[in-house]
């Protein structure tokens, strides 16, 4: 297959060239050409992709599906998709993006993107900065529902697992110049308190005040509370009337759930802190004003109805209803939920409302958001907005394979977690000498920042509906696909400029990129795709795609930095360049997946 210079027949190109990631420039350009090969062909949407071909960079896929089209039809002079694709190719605008186009196959188009406009692209973004890169998205306003523990109740590896992909979400959305409401929807109401408030009344005849340190583990409160609970009839009967007359708003009642509510508050706060994640609650109890409206509302569009004795929404296609007020005239989680959706929808005017939950409440929130269709909230095409939309994710297995606990207790206490992944990686430090070249806080900081670092991405690279195994030693090896390697990895590159004595701040205003090398160019290339990649990974809410991109960013780097003498070189200053803009693309990205970067190691 000739390649051939991309040939000129429109002009418009360049301002098409101005807006967008590399794919979707180019989806610009072949839209003109389908355009200008099909004339008032209605719907062609051009298919590029990225390809691994050794043909190009990237293709356009559109040849055989017009093909099955328009042939047979009169005035079509194609004799097949091979045609199709030339023509294709040939009326491709001009432009600076492209260095040669090719037909190969049953008329896939292939493009070799043009390396002076790669090396100027990166070389703007440097300048600029990589907001520049930040994906475009059509919405204002989302909420990311995450993190969500339970009060009193533990917070398990699920929760961990909600909290790094929820933070994860919300940052890609805000780097997309989305405002994000990041909630906390805590379980801070129900059941529970009833028996626990009873329990610890008993327990502590001047609740009062009692102080945090007393009641020490609420948790602990909580199981003995149950065991109470489901073996004495007396107090069981004591703790149902409890719920009613904390429902019902007695003070004493109220007080102790706000402290138990305050000590709970504490303790997550302490994991937030330590992972550096930023929510907001609102709670549960937050929308309990609002339940008996919007269940109102909805029985007046004649959505409710009665099933042996509770109200329910039916909903096409799922055997069993929605409860939203339950048999003895009490709410539940789903009354709740279809609260808040109303609230964030309404009131708080969400396009974008994301929750993230283990895949075993996928049941409820498919239930919650179709009865929100058939209340008119949602639209009912999920291509539009406002949107709702459950991020599901898998179990944490331990080495047994069995769901993930720890030897001493039934749960994993997430602090435990985190000392443990600090205090291993601290040991690894030690172990490579820095004890005697860092002061005692850098020591401290870098491993948390690899430890927390490690935990987060060994959890955010896999598939997110995939289960996958806690495993200390794996996710802190330094080769791999783990953070600790990446880590080093962006600290190396830093060494390297730093060595070098040079001032990138400078180089990059006067020097120049050239992407004359394989490898420069390949690295070139795949930081280019940064933009694309995470606008992939933020629309279809998967992180693990944002990791992937960064591994193989490190990947890509090395074969350059391997083949490509740096420092020293007649191309110092340009691939000192290419070094700034990895560090500064590898920065992006842990940023996005709420991983704190090291600069030396
Ligand atoms: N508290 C719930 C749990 O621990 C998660 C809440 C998720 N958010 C929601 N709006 N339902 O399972």
């Amino acid at each position: 297959f000739a390649a051939t210079k991309a040939p000129s027949i429109s002009t418009m190109a360049a301002e098409q060239e101005n807006a967008g990631n590399l794919k979707q420039k180019l989806a610009k350009l072949f839209q003109l050409s389908l355009e200008a090969t099909v004339p008032g062909e209605p719907d062609i949407e051009p298919l590029v992709a990225a390809c691994t071909a050794k043909f190009g960079d990237y293709q356009c896929n559109n040849a055989m599906g017009l093909w099955s089209k328009i042939k047979g039809r009169p005035g079509i002079e194609f004799r097949g998709p091979p045609a199709v694709g030339q023509a294709i190719m040939k009326n491709l605008p001009q432009s600076e993006m492209i260095e040669s186009c090719s037909v190969a196959g049953p008329g896939f188009v292939n493009v070799v993107l043009s390396k002076n406009w790669m090396a100027k692209n990166i070389q703007k973004m440097l300048v600029d900065g990589i907001e520049t890169w930040a994906p475009k998205l059509s919405i204002k306003r989302a909420v990311v529902d995450f993190s969500s523990p339970n009060i009193a109740k533990e917070m398990h590896v699920g929760h961990l697992r909600s909290t790094i992909i929820g933070d994860t979400l919300a940052s890609m959305l805000e780097f997309s110049n989305v405002e994000v409401l990041r909630r906390n929807h805590v379980g801070d109401w129900g059941t529970q308190f009833g028996m626990l408030i009873e329990f610890l009344f008993e327990k502590f005849p001047n609740f009062e005040d009692v102080n945090e340190t007393a009641i020490g583990d609420l948790q602990a409160f909580y199981k003995e509370s149950k065991q109470r609970f489901d073996v004495d009839a007396e107090f069981k009967d004591r703790a149902q009337k409890a719920v009613v007359r904390l429902q019902s708003g007695e003070q004493m009642y109220r007080k102790a759930w706000a402290q138990i509510c305050e000590i709970s508050r504490r303790e997550f706060d302490q994991v937030y802190q330590r992972l550096g994640v930023h929510l907001e609650e609102k709670g549960e109890s937050f929308y309990n004003p609002y339940i008996p409206g919007v269940i109102e509302a909805l029985t007046n569009q004649g959505l409710v109805e009665e099933s042996k004795g509770a109200r329910v929404i039916f909903i096409e296609g799922i055997n069993i209803p929605l409860i939203v007020v339950k048999s003895d005239g009490g709410y539940n989680y789903a009354s709740t939920d279809m609260t808040a959706l109303w609230y964030r929808l309404t009131e708080e005017k969400a396009e974008w409302i994301i929750y993230v939950t283990d895949v075993g409440q996928q049941q409820h929130f498919d239930m919650f958001f179709k009865a929100a269709k058939r209340a008119g909230w949602l639209p009912a095409d999920d291509r539009q907005y406002p949107k709702a939309s459950h991020v599901g994710f898998g179990l944490v297995l331990g080495e047994d394979g069995k769901r993930f606990r720890t030897r001493s207790t039934e749960v994993v206490r997430l602090a435990d977690l985190l000392d443990e992944a600090k205090t291993r990686s601290k040991a690894a430090l030690i172990e490579r000498g820095k004890a005697a070249e860092w002061t005692e806080e850098e020591l401290e900081q870098t491993a948390e920042a690899v430890g927390y670092g490690a935990v987060k991405y060994a959890d955010l690279k896999n598939n997110r509906l995939t289960n996958y195994t806690f495993d200390f030693d794996q996710m802190l090896n330094d080769k791999g696909n783990t953070a600790v390697y990446l880590l080093y990895a962006h600290a190396r590159i830093c060494s390297i400029i730093r060595k070098s004595g040079k001032d990138t701040g400078e180089l990059k205003k006067t020097g120049k990129i050239v992407l004359d090398h394989a490898d420069e160019r390949a690295l070139g290339l795949h930081l280019l795709q940064f933009a694309e990649v995470v606008e992939e990974a933020c629309t279809n809410l998967l992180p693990n795609v944002l990791c992937e991109y960064l591994y193989n960013l490190s990947e890509n780097y090395t074969r350059f930095y391997s083949n490509c003498q740096v420092v020293g070189s007649a191309e110092e200053t340009s691939r000192l360049l290419l070094c700034e803009a990895t560090a500064v693309v590898m920065r992006k990205c842990f940023f996005l997946l709420g991983i704190k970067p090291v600069y030396k190691i």
